[in-house]
């Protein structure tokens, strides 16, 4: 596949709906570059929370605005696992940026217009060249508006719940269900009501809905239509 053009594929959907499982396999097998989006605004949102800039009772914009400049992410693979890590300030932030604090704080910083200008910024730069799978809310509407290809992925709310219920139980043993359940909701409705730049599904998205479908399937039926948007 990898002797005809390399295309932009756009990933965006809901929380835990396993964009970012897709987006990796697909650039995987395509050779790809892979660009978590999700992971570059949970970082900035664990520079603020640990400035104290946001909380569960308070987000101090001004203060997000003007440290914005002394916040660098970038990606690096990990030399032993081969897995691709974001990086904050130069620190590896991989597992902390996934805690449920962060999470539910994350919207609320991603709603900043600043914060989603400057990512928006570097997220154009690291596809300008193609070859690049970018998974987020945004980016088949914003980020990459020509994209040869956009996906927007779904799951049902029990499967998605499901989903990040085992992911997070190793490192955070006491939680719920219940309370996965309340952030993805609360993460969604802020995610697609916000003023800047709103999750939408865009007219030229493809629905992929895989809460009936296992990884591989998923993988098939994207790979059968980028074979489509490479020879068109
Ligand atoms: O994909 P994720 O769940 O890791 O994303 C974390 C949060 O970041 C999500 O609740 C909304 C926000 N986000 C966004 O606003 N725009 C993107 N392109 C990606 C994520």
């Amino acid at each position: 596949m990898q002797k005809h053009k390399k295309i932009t594929i756009a990933i965006d959907g809901f929380s835990s709906c396993g964009k970012s499982t897709l987006a990796k396999a697909l650039a995987f097998e395509l050779g790809y570059v892979f660009v978590d989006t999700g992971a570059m605004y949970r970082a900035v949102t664990l520079f603020c929370f640990r400035k104290g800039f946001v909380s569960k009772e308070s987000v101090n914009q001004n203060a997000i605005i003007d440290h914005l400049n002394q916040i660098e992410i970038h990606f690096e693979r990990n030399k032993e696992t081969s897995k691709l890590e974001i990086y904050l300030n130069n620190e590896v932030v991989e597992r902390e940026i996934r805690s449920l604090e962060i999470s539910s704080l994350v919207s609320k910083v991603a709603s900043i217009k600043e914060v989603r200008q400057k990512l928006v910024v570097e997220q154009k730069k690291m596809g300008e060249k193609g070859g690049v799978v970018m998974d987020g809310r945004d980016i088949g509407s914003v980020v990459f508006p020509d994209a040869e290809l956009k996906l927007f992925v779904t799951a049902s709310s029990e499967v998605r719940t499901d989903r990040r219920f085992k992911e997070l139980l190793p490192t955070e043993p006491n939680i719920t269900r219940e309370e996965i359940r309340q952030n993805l909701e609360e993460r969604d409705y802020l995610d697609s009501t916000r003023s800047e730049s709103p999750l939408i599904q865009t007219e030229d998205a493809v629905v992929l809905d895989n809460s009936d479908i296992n990884q591989q399937e998923q993988l098939e039926l994207a790979l059968e239509l980028v074979r489509t948007r490479m020879h068109g």
